[in-house]
């Protein structure tokens, strides 16, 4: 008789178990084979014969159902070891990642209004048309809302043109007084040196009872933000118009190129137009239903005060992720 025990220890492999099995238990195997046979014996012969036939197949299927375990678990040993993560791999001169510019510069301005106790608040960047547009007094004729600036959706809804309607949503949603900034992405229909079609902005908004904030206090909280990011600068406010805010003006800091004397980045002015503010137009406070209330906002591009404070020629760079001046960030 064939050595089958011996076999099946030698298995290496979960195949040759099978092709051992076979020759065993199969069709034609040597067992069954061996029973077929016990019908041409009779009597003791016959009862002796099937017993060492049971016991035999009782061993072998008992040895292949160990052989078995044992190669299942190399196969899941192999298998672990080839999938294993070596931790000890990571070089000492391995690149660590860094905030890119104009996150960073979103942080510090977003750290410097929470010193300042504003809340943080966001909005959705698929808006509708009351809250991008109607709410903040922005009727339908007025240009802002022309195809070539805003990216339309169905059913009235656009992609946010600014962060503006986080003003509306959170006076919406709370009681004043609100003291909040809302730092997100914003999407215009743009593409040139200057502009790119999605960008971010920080809105700010102060609300208080009747008179008790005006223009002076926008003036002195902008202040202070504008030289804690630029330094040593000067700050001036021009008469300009925003349909949500009245006056409306934007801020300039002198030029940081050349402290003012005039220079190609300031285009020979001395001045930087940095954001646009003003104070709370009433048409706002009465389509979000508030009354006897008094209010600042203001609203600013990060890009471009990354572009100043990094002295990055073009904007498009700061969207390019070229690892040539990301570097230089980290
Ligand atoms: N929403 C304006 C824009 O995208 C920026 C702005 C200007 C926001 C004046 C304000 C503000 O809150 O008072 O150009």
């Amino acid at each position: 008789m064939q050595d089958f025990d011996g076999s099946i220890r030698a298995c290496k492999s979960m195949a040759e178990l099978e092709r051992v099995r076979v020759e065993v238990f199969g069709k034609k195997g040597f067992l069954t084979t061996a029973f077929a046979e016990l019908k041409s014996l009779e009597g003791d012969k016959k009862k002796e014969q099937a017993a060492k036939l049971n016991a035999l197949r009782d061993t072998l299927s008992e040895l292949i159902e160990e052989k078995k375990s044992q190669l299942e678990q190399a196969e899941i040993d192999v298998a672990m070891r080839a999938s294993a993560v070596d931790v000890s791999m990571f070089k000492q001169n391995s690149q660590a990642g860094a905030l890119h510019p104009v996150m960073a510069v979103m942080d510090k301005i977003i750290e410097y209004f929470i010193s300042q106790n504003f809340a943080l608040e966001t909005g959705p960047l698929i808006e509708d048309d009351f809250h991008n547009f109607e709410a903040l007094n922005l009727p339908s004729y007025h240009p802002a809302r022309d195809m070539q600036d805003t990216f339309y959706l169905k059913d009235f809804r656009v992609l946010r043109t600014h962060t503006s309607p986080v003003q509306i949503r959170t006076m919406l949603s709370q009681k004043p007084p609100i003291r909040m900034i809302a730092p997100g992405t914003v999407f215009r229909r743009d593409f040139d040196l200057t502009h790119t079609p999605m960008f971010h902005q920080v809105e700010g908004l102060v609300v208080q009872g009747a008179a008790e904030v005006s223009f002076s206090n926008l003036k002195h909280m902008l202040e202070g933000f504008l030289k804690h990011m630029f330094g040593d600068i000067r700050v001036r406010f021009r008469p300009s118009f925003f349909p949500f805010t009245e006056p409306s003006a934007e801020a300039d800091i002198s030029c940081i190129f050349c402290g003012g004397d005039g220079c190609r980045v300031c285009k020979h002015t001395g001045w930087l137009e940095v954001l646009g503010c003003g104070v709370v137009d009433p048409n706002v406070f009465k389509a979000v239903g508030y009354k006897d209330v008094s209010g600042y906002a203001f609203g600013l591009g990060v890009e471009r005060f990354a572009m100043l404070l990094h002295r990055v020629p073009d904007l498009r760079s700061l969207f390019e992720g070229d690892l040539r001046l990301l570097e230089q960030f980290r």
